[in-house]
């Protein structure tokens, strides 16, 4: 075990105002000392994230460099290079200046971002450059989310292919395109755990799990930042929002959120600290409270975790205006103490709100924060645009930007990734007695009925993308010929007129089959696109309804940043897809797809709710002391022995579909779960000795797949494990491993787990991470829901 974080806590360097019970610290050094070695242990292999890169923020080669500018900089270009403005739309509070080109030559910004044209960028840079005394480069940024120009599917649809290799290609990609357009810093990856499909963000994350969504962090940190991150294709990228931000309250965005120590470090925290082990270059503080402190004012966050404990070097941006925002939080009566507040907690650079430059300066000349703490926070700007390579080459090739778009093989990749990431909900057979996908390859006539079969905008919410999108009605025109594919709109996303429905219906009863594209426009879901009903909106399901009496096969293809609840259409719709938000390659994607060119392979990373009554919905949770199980609602809930159940009296507790789900063309059928050993020894895997008793200090799982059906089909075969009789309750479930195999029909593959000791380190009662003794379950299955596990023992 390694002990490569610094374990001294600098309490007293905190503000006053801010020691909470947050702040407390244990009061023995050395237990101090081990717990922090063993969170790092636990959470960096439990990311499965290999050694960043040399070359990156890390680099100790750039103190030097750092230093040496740092010592020329007047307190005015101190400050100056922790100031950041939009330079571009959306203009906004704490926007609206016009005098950028004055302020860099003065030194008095640090970054620019939604600057897109590489003209415009080629000229701030040139003043920076040229004009300003030091001249310190402009580190332009965007938020390039799923990609630049070649537009892959959203977060949610990317990792519901199970697949970080190919995140991590998409997110190269973006690099090269977005760096080509001198685009170098991007504020992605959003890593925020999405428990609640009322809250829009969750589009553009991982879903509800920590360990994928670790996995997820490190892979978009690792295709961002490349081999080195002073290539010129590469971009620094962005781990936000810091934290807890998908916590919010009522799935309302920039909601307040209450979040226990355990489960912000269980759960919350782990995502984050994989892309910093995998070396990413900076952080975004969030909009949200957290337990009452703004997380853009909360040194435990920002200090005491990411710098002491995890030992980060790279520099922490405000999420847009959040620095202004502490004043309506409440903890800040002007902007002056708005921003001493943000800058003491641990904001590095202040988006937008002007606060630093308005008062930074001050703030330190009247002694409120040290010129230590200034110079600190400008040697993490100048770590990122020094390890960007950004003084050596700060400006854009005009002329070779357009040549670096939409490459073939990048195409193909986002049609590649959009086929993997749909998922496959139903599957039922239609009239012939067959499961309606995939389609006979015959010349069939196809109705494509709904607002989203032919809406070029469907992929995506990236303002810079405008290229070769091909929707699903131009996909499949071009499969099966344009005489056999009829186009109906029948409703639009949120209104509709009766001529549209009877038309649509009309159309339907002269096809041999219906697709219907129903569900969300890229608006309704993302930042600021919360929601109360979690339905179809507008008339789409009443078209829904009329197509399927209609008696006609109908697929149903949901696309959507989220879940949505149609429990309708799960009972009366036999064929059913959801395509998330795809992208630029969407439309042929769901072609081969609905052909059976393409297998559906992606699972589920969020739990399907029933209702929205039944969020926040997430598969890891408690058990509690009444726990339900899967209740029965045929009985009555007057019944007492029924009645007082953590359940609800109107809806069963479990999803619609649990995280971990998803069909296949195929079928797979699982052996059992075997295990290498009963008996475990917490005291071995904590990295001691395994007492008298025994047990051993790591474990293999391994269970048999068969692909029972008869075409070759992908898996994503998942380990969750149980522990029991630990300090802090613990989920009925946790993932801990997954693999994706590829099996023949009728073939057999052996799937092995090694579980290492951070997959059973918890976050305890004393507030530490470690193993503790516990009864254990082990599955390897194909969901979070189903499989019978093997059972063993954590000894002391
Ligand atoms: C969002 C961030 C984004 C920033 C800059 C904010 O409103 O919360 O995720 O990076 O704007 O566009």
């Amino acid at each position: 075990m390694s002990f490569s974080v610094p374990c001294v806590i600098p309490l007293y360097s905190l503000p006053k105002a801010t020691r909470s019970k947050w702040t407390k610290i244990p009061t023995h050094a050395i237990v101090c000392c081990v717990f922090f070695a063993l969170l790092n242990f636990a959470v960096r292999a439990q990311a499965q994230v290999t050694a960043p890169p040399a070359s990156g923020i890390a680099d100790p080669g750039l103190d030097k460099r750092v230093e040496s500018i740092l010592q020329q900089m007047t307190i005015e270009e101190k400050v100056g290079q922790l100031v950041q403005y939009s330079a571009g739309q959306p203009t906004g509070p704490g926007t609206g200046r016009t005098d950028y080109a004055d302020m860099i030559a003065r030194g008095q910004i640090g970054s620019l971002f939604n600057v897109i044209d590489p003209h415009e960028i080629n000229k701030y840079q040139k003043i920076a450059m040229e004009k300003a005394r030091l001249h310190i480069p402009i580190v332009f940024g965007l938020d390039v989310i799923h990609g630049f120009k070649t537009e892959f599917p959203i977060p949610l649809g990317l990792a519901s292919t199970w697949d970080p290799s190919l995140v991590e290609r998409a997110s190269r990609v973006a690099a090269m395109e977005a760096s080509a357009d001198g685009i170098r810093w991007t504020f992605s990856p959003m890593v925020d755990i999405a428990r609640d499909a009322r809250w829009g963000r969750m589009a553009e994350g991982a879903g509800e799990d920590p360990f994928l969504g670790s996995a997820m962090a490190a892979a978009y940190v690792r295709g961002y930042q490349g081999s080195r991150l002073d290539a010129p294709d590469s971009i620094a990228a962005c781990a936000k929002h810091y934290v807890g931000y998908g916590a919010a309250e009522g799935g309302r965005d920039y909601n307040s959120t209450e979040i226990s120590e355990h489960t912000l470090r269980q759960y919350y925290l782990p995502p984050f600290h994989a892309a910093v082990e995998a070396g990413t270059a900076s952080l975004m503080s969030a909009f949200n409270s957290l337990n009452g402190v703004p997380s853009t004012a909360n040194p435990f966050t920002l200090k005491q975790i990411l710098r002491n404990e995890w030992g980060f070097r790279g520099l922490v941006v405000s999420d847009w205006n959040a620095v202004g925002e502490l004043i309506p939080h409440g903890i800040a009566a002007d902007g002056a103490t708005a921003a001493r507040k943000a800058f003491l907690a641990g904001v590095d650079m202040d988006m937008v709100s002007s606060l630093y430059h308005d008062h930074l300066q001050q703030i330190v000349n009247s002694g409120q924060a040290t010129p230590a703490e200034l110079d600190d926070a400008v040697r993490h700007v100048l770590r990122v645009k020094l390890a960007l390579g950004l003084f050596e080459h700060p400006f854009v090739d005009e002329a070779g930007v357009t040549k670096a778009f939409y490459h073939p093989e990048n195409i193909a990749l986002a049609q590649s990734a959009a086929e993997r990431s749909f998922v496959l909900l139903r599957n039922e057979n239609g009239p012939g007695g067959k499961p309606v996908l995939p389609l006979a390859t015959g010349a069939e006539n196809i109705a494509v009925i709904g607002p989203l079969g032919e809406d070029s905008s469907y992929p995506n919410g990236v303002p810079q993308g405008s290229g070769p999108r091909v929707s699903l009605m131009a996909a499949l025109s071009q499969r099966v010929g344009k005489g056999h594919v009829f186009r109906f709109k029948g409703s639009g996303v949120l209104d509709g007129s009766d001529d549209d429905l009877v038309a649509a219906v009309e159309g339907a009863q002269k096809a041999d089959i219906a697709i219907l594209a129903l569900g969300e426009t890229p608006e309704m879901s993302g930042e600021a696109a919360s929601r109360a009903y979690l339905g179809l909106p507008g008339r789409q399901q009443q078209l829904l309804e009329a197509i399927v009496k209609t008696g006609k096969p109908v697929v149903l293809i949901l696309f959507s940043g989220r879940p949505l609840t149609v429990p309708w259409a799960f009972e009366h719709v036999p064929a059913v897809i959801a395509a998330w938000l795809p992208g630029i390659a969407g439309g042929p994607a769901l072609a081969r797809t609905l052909f059976g060119e393409a297998n559906p392979s992606g699972k589920l990373v969020v739990s399907w709710p029933r209702t929205v009554g039944q969020e926040p919905l997430y598969y890891n949770h408690l058990n509690t002391g009444r726990p339900a199980g899967n209740t029965d609602l045929t009985r009555p809930p007057n019944d007492i022995t029924e009645r007082y159940l953590s359940r609800y009296i109107d809806e069963e507790n479990t999803p619609q579909f649990p995280f971990g789900y998803g069909g296949s063309y195929t079928s797979f059928r699982y052996g059992g779960t075997r295990i290498s050993t009963q008996h475990l020894s917490a005291a071995a895997l904590n990295g001691g000795l395994a007492p008298a008793g025994g047990g051993a200090a790591t474990m293999i799982a391994e269970a048999d797949v068969t692909n029972t059906g008869s075409r070759a089909g992908e898996e994503v075969v998942q380990l969750y494990i149980q522990l029991d009789g630990t300090s802090v309750a613990e989920p009925v479930r946790a993932l801990k491993g997954f693999k994706t195999v590829s099996i023949a029909p009728g073939e057999t593959k052996k799937v092995a787990f090694e579980l290492k000791p951070e997959a059973f380190a918890i976050w305890n009662a004393r507030n530490e991470f470690s193993v503790e003794a516990a009864k254990l379950k082990v599955w390897i299955s194909p969901d979070s829901a189903r499989g019978t596990p093997a059972e063993a023992e954590i000894l002391p």
